[in-house]
């Protein structure tokens, strides 16, 4: 049944063997202009002091994106992994010819982009944006060769970036590691539910050891979130990195973005999703959340991506729409299975009790360390940005409220999710 989610045993959400680097030849043309993208060195529309050789090369390469064929995607679709690349490429130029455009022109992404990306995010279900999928779970390869079965941590390279720093890149790879260092979670929630099906005194205490382990990988994960500032600076990832990530709702300057040839099928519609990548869309803290009932039993308010107060977390929700449909059924299953671990908590041993609210405090604390990188990575720099521009023109993004990639009201939403997760600690 785990094949049927997607979910390999060794290497959880991310896919055993390296995703495919290249679509089939007919499809070169896409890779082509993508590759040109980073040669070029492209730069961001709004970049400070952008120079006027830098603006017309860009233009020029804006030009090779629209006088691309429009390819027919039908020699990709019996191949997930093609279908995935094609995303991938896609919405990475996509993303490069969105973000490169002069910040006041209108956002037109032309049709021999639209139409692929439409179809092939039909086909995936997927929205037709750039997501956590494109830049860290299929975005990979092996740095240098191993015939192990699971790749070492320290063996991980990123295919395809926006700025081609190793900032960047290390922005990924902490993703990555921790998907990676994810799976002993996934298998201990799966022992977890067996034994909660057996529910004697014997199953109790494996809970118990089961519990006790989660809270260590747990806390490991937050140690390998931590290394993303061990080479990638926080300067780099808000000034020249973050920018290529913005979705239609990130997006300073507000433009609503057109999709040339978007009537071409009377099916489609205007994206209702259309938000950049954020690891919110990981299916492991996801899993971990619903495995603890942090989602469905906490009594702590929380704030939605539009700031309305909801119980449950609309941003958490809709980002389930961003990641890969294998991985997406694979939570629905979860959510729609008995969860009945609270329940045998409660009525449990002091010892379960315990490890069970280790468990909580150590995501608590998961959380608590990321709102710490977030102050670093996006609140600092942004101040920083402000008090540089004061006294000249007012900037753009100091006239609205600082949003994540992913659209919410970031500082606001963070807390909400963190106070939540500290809410299911189970009092004894
Ligand atoms: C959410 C920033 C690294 C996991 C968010 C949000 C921001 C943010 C602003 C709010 C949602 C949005 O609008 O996008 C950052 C920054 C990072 C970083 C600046 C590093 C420089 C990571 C890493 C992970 C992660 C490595 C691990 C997979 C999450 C999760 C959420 C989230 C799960 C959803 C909220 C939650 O469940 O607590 N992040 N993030 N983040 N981030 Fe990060
Ligand atoms: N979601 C992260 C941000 O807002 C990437 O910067």
């Amino acid at each position: 049944a785990a094949h049927d989610f997607d979910v390999d045993n060794r290497t959880g959400f991310m896919p055993p063997q390296a995703p495919p680097s290249r679509l089939p030849e007919e499809y070169e043309p896409w890779e082509i202009v993508l590759d040109a993208a980073i040669a070029e060195g492209l730069q961001l529309g709004d970049k400070p002091g952008i120079t006027a050789a830098e603006m017309s090369r860009s233009e020029s390469w804006r030009q090779r994106v629209r006088e691309l064929p429009t390819i027919p995607i039908l020699g990709l679709i019996r191949s997930e992994t093609n279908l995935r690349r094609a995303h991938l490429v896609l919405a990475w130029t996509m993303h490069f010819y969105i973000h490169s455009l002069p910040p006041d022109v209108p956002v037109v992404i032309p049709l021999p982009i639209t139409i692929p990306l439409f179809q092939i995010s039909t086909h995936l279900q997927l929205p037709p944006v750039l997501t956590y999928a494109d830049t860290v779970l299929y975005n990979w390869s092996l740095k240098t060769p191993s015939n192990k079965p699971t790749p070492a941590l320290d063996n991980l390279q990123s295919n395809t970036l926006f700025t081609g720093t190793n900032d960047e890149q290390v922005f990924y790879l902490t993703s990555a590691r921790m998907e990676l260092r994810g799976v002993e979670a996934l298998e201990l929630m799966r022992s977890t539910m067996d034994e909660a099906f057996v529910g004697d005194d014997i199953a109790l205490r494996r809970i118990t050891t089961y519990l006790d382990r989660l809270a260590t990988v747990i806390d490991d994960l937050q140690a390998l979130l931590m290394t993303v500032r061990d080479g990638c600076d926080p300067s780099a990832f808000y000034n020249v990195i973050r920018p290529w990530f913005r979705g239609v709702d990130s997006d300073p300057s507000k433009r609503r973005w057109e999709f040339e040839g978007m009537e071409t099928d009377p099916t489609w519609t205007y994206p209702a999703e259309l938000s950049g990548p954020s690891a919110g869309q990981s299916s492991l803290i996801h899993a971990l959340d619903m495995f603890l009932g942090v989602d469905e039993f906490s009594h702590a308010p929380t704030l939605t991506g539009h700031g309305q107060t909801t119980k449950k977390s609309a941003f958490l929700t809709r980002m389930q729409l961003y990641m890969p449909r294998h991985h997406r059924n694979f939570l629905n299953h979860l959510a729609a299975n008995p969860r009945p671990l609270r329940a045998l908590v409660v009525g449990g041993n002091p010892q379960l009790l315990g490890a069970y609210n280790k468990a909580v405090d150590a995501l608590k604390r998961l959380r608590d360390r990321h709102m710490q990188i977030v102050t670093s990575y996006i609140i600092q720099p942004a101040r920083r940005a402000a008090a540089e521009k004061r006294g000249e023109q007012v900037g753009l993004e100091d006239s609205q409220q600082l949003k994540g990639t992913g659209g919410t009201e970031l500082a606001k939403f963070l807390k909400a999710v963190r106070d939540r997760t500290a809410a299911a600690v189970i009092e004894s």
